[in-house]
């Protein structure tokens, strides 16, 4: 069902905004792996920030971010079951069929998945996707990397464990590595893969901060683990 009514739809559009963001706060208010709630607000923000420049519908990437990752297969029995709870709340709120299937579609498609996953369909996805990857960059996301290894039981740096070069989506997922392998990994690739010109732009500046960071951690490391004579 679409509403005719201009002012109706924008007072229901916002009532859906609210709700979306109720539903990601109790979904995610205790997650500790970066995928808590304030990483949906960043990414929202940012999505719209892009949303506006490119023209974009500003719903559907507002409602797909907010929603991203309380289907995230990492937080939820499999990758099905999470996309299964997000869809029985878009079918409870939103009337318009063609934007629910919109930010359904987004939302099973905009996760990096090692890097296997086809490149987003629409324009919204695009930036839902850039927004969620521009939060994996620069001092968050190297704040996020540390936090999720933590979480994951990871330890920090492993001078003799190399980064893997090329990683299938399961071993991506379930194989033990290292905080630093993660940014050679994953990271420091995602500069080249964003879609759109302010998502690169952005990517670019946070890139260098990881670079910087990742040429300080080096000089910790070796002055504590070096020679001691020196
Ligand atoms: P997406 O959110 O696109 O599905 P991921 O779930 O792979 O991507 O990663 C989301 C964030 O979780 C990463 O940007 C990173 O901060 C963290 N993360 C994922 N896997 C690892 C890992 N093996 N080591 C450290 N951090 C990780
Ligand atoms: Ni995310």
């Amino acid at each position: 069902m679409i509403i005719s009514n201009p002012l109706a739809r924008v007072f229901m559009s916002v009532h859906i905004i609210h709700l979306a963001e109720q539903f990601a706060k109790e979904q995610l208010q205790h997650d500790s792996s970066g995928h808590d709630w304030w990483h949906c607000h960043r990414v929202r923000q940012m999505a719209l920030r892009i949303a506006k420049k490119e023209g974009a519908d500003e719903f559907v990437c507002e409602l797909a971010a907010l929603l991203h990752d309380v289907a995230d297969e990492k937080l939820n029995t499999s990758k099905e079951a999470g996309i299964m709870k997000v869809r029985q709340w878009l079918e409870t709120h939103v009337k318009d069929a063609h934007k629910l299937e919109h930010v359904l579609d987004i939302i099973a498609t905009l996760s990096y998945n090692g890097g296997h996953h086809p490149p987003m369909k629409t324009l919204e996805g695009q930036i839902v996707q850039d927004a969620d990857r521009l939060d994996a960059l620069g001092a968050i996301g190297i704040a996020r990397a540390f936090a999720y290894a933590g979480w994951k039981g990871h330890i920090l740096y492993d001078p003799e464990a190399k980064p893997r070069e090329v990683i299938s989506a399961h071993e991506y997922r379930n194989e033990k590595g290292t905080a630093i392998n993660h940014f050679y990994e994953k990271l420091l690739k995602l500069k080249d893969t964003m879609n759109t010109e302010w998502g690169k732009r952005i990517a670019l500046q946070r890139h260098q901060v990881m670079e910087q960071y990742l040429a300080q951690f080096y000089q910790e490391w070796d002055s504590s683990v070096g020679n001691l004579e020196d």
